[in-house]
């Protein structure tokens, strides 16, 4: 259903991978509000992934680049520039841990791969906003987001290194929120997901697990990638303009529960199995 909440602006959409990816329901859902977009992955993902079909249902174009990598960086934003001028709303929809996916556990990292982490996955984001920043790309009032994950405040034993990467992207949004509201009105947000069955999510180790948990300790059960595209929608509107500088919880209220019925009830069930 569409509200036209995006009509006439134009924007970034860094992430889709497959029709899993929240990016992916995100430019679905921007282009149905009536945003022109700019598609955007890691060239290595453009090659595995799907993007290219959605570039072409969506009527967008899709410019590869390495999030990690200035120049690759400025080369989109030339693009973006030359097709739109100034831009309305990015998201930041990257996550990438070599240590998840060559299964170290946080007591013993690869630091090379710890580096690595940090700079795919938040340090990336201070760079996409500066480079915005310095080029003066944004329209006043504009809305960056970026997507986050409780495991920022509390501990989740396999969250591993991505920890301290969404814990530091949520820092940068707060920091950078603060200069780009005073140069030109743009606020900075991160979104804090429920675990969501996407390629990044499930190369968690017992993914599965936390997903079910999640669900049994949040009252509205789990956000799902659809609804987190509807949030961020809300966030590139014009009827959230003076949120700036917050992690905001899109996760069912599960960030708010300590225990719940349903936890408790599946914890009695293992110390008392029925049969
Ligand atoms: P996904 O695997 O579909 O998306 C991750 C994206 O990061 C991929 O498109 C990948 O190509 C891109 N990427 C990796 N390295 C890159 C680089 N060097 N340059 C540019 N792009 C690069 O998975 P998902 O779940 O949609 O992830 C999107 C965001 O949501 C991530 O920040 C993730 O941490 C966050 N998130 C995911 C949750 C989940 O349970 N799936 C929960 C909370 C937050």
């Amino acid at each position: 259903m569409s509200n036209n909440l995006l009509q006439g602006k134009k924007g970034i959409i860094f992430g889709a991978l497959d029709d899993m990816s929240i990016a992916w329901k995100v430019a679905e859902r921007a282009h149905e509000e009536g945003a022109e977009i700019i598609l955007t992955n890691a060239p290595v993902a453009l090659r595995m992934g799907k993007i290219a079909d959605l570039g072409e249902k969506l009527g967008a174009e899709v410019v590869p680049a390495d999030a990690t990598n200035m120049d690759d960086l400025n080369a989109l934003l030339d693009r973006a520039e030359a097709q739109f001028g100034k831009i309305d709303f990015v998201l930041h929809s990257i996550g990438m841990s070599l240590n998840v996916r060559k299964k170290r556990v946080y007591t013993d990292l690869n630091y090379d791969w710890y580096h690595k982490s940090l700079d795919i996955s938040a340090l990336s984001f201070h760079r996409m906003i500066q480079t915005l920043y310095e080029r003066d790309l944004m329209n006043e009032w504009g809305s960056i987001v970026g997507l986050s994950y409780i495991a920022a405040q509390r501990t989740f034993s396999k969250y591993n290194d991505m920890a301290e990467a969404k814990a530091l992207l949520e820092s940068i949004a707060r920091s950078f929120g603060y200069h780009y509201g005073k140069k030109r009105q743009v606020r900075v947000n991160t979104i804090s997901q429920s675990p969501t069955p996407t390629t990044a999510g499930s190369g968690v180790k017992d993914f599965d697990q936390m997903l079910k948990f999640a669900e049994l300790g949040s009252p509205l059960g789990n956000a799902t990638a659809d609804e987190c595209a509807d949030y961020t929608i809300m966030m590139f509107s014009d009827y959230t303009r003076k949120v700036t500088m917050q992690n905001l919880f899109h996760d069912g209220g599960f960030s708010s529960m300590g225990i719940s019925e349903e936890l408790l009830d599946a914890f009695r069930e293992t110390q008392h199995p029925k049969s």
